[in-house]
């Protein structure tokens, strides 16, 4: 794949400013509150330390990794806990924060062990952006940065083939500039 290619979708600028106001949004909701947050690595990485420095309430971080996908540009269809290891999260405000949510399985899975396993207090679903048309059950991020159409996007944690997380922006690749 030709980085030339890529197309920008969401410059930094534009990032940063959304961000900025899904933080005014959550300090607004949980005031003095403690919050956990969960990372899911690796995609999230970016989003999540951009966004929790902009969060005032007291806050711990916590990271899990979770893949779904092939390696390329293609989901496998199945979940795989890499590593799931969390704390006791009960009777705790968990906001979960995603880079994108695509098919929502990967969401279901984490909202299904959260509630198998804790019973939260709160329980929230953060995503920095939605493709919606991708989905295959009703998940629906609780906050989400842009909605965006089923291209395959790359940057700013989201990676081909492991590669251009370190973007400062989000862009996509057509589809016949893929193979
Ligand atoms: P889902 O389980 O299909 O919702 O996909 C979730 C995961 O697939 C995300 O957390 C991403 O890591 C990855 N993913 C989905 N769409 C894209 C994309 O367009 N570019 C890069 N990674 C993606
Ligand atoms: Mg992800």
């Amino acid at each position: 794949m030709d980085i030339k290619n890529l197309k920008i979708l969401f410059t930094e600028e534009q990032i940063q400013k959304r961000i900025k106001e899904l933080a005014d949004e959550m300090n607004r909701f949980y005031g003095d509150e403690e919050v956990y947050t969960v990372c899911v690595l690796k995609g999230a990485v970016m989003f999540m330390t951009d966004l929790t420095k902009q969060l005032n309430m007291p806050l711990k971080m916590e990271f899990i990794r979770l893949s779904s996908y092939n390696g390329g540009t293609s989901t496998s269809g199945k979940v795989n806990a890499v590593d799931i290891s969390l704390p006791d999260l009960n009777g705790k405000n968990v906001l979960i924060i995603e880079d994108i949510v695509d098919t929502g399985l990967t969401a279901k899975f984490l909202l299904d062990f959260l509630n198998c396993n804790f019973h939260t207090k709160s329980t929230k679903f953060c995503s920095l952006l939605d493709k919606k048309t991708a989905r295959v059950n009703d998940i629906e991020p609780d906050y989400y940065g842009f909605e965006v159409d089923d291209k395959f996007l790359i940057g700013y944690g989201l990676d081909y083939d492991g590669y251009y997380r370190n973007l400062k922006y989000i862009g996509y690749i057509e589809k016949s500039d893929l193979e």
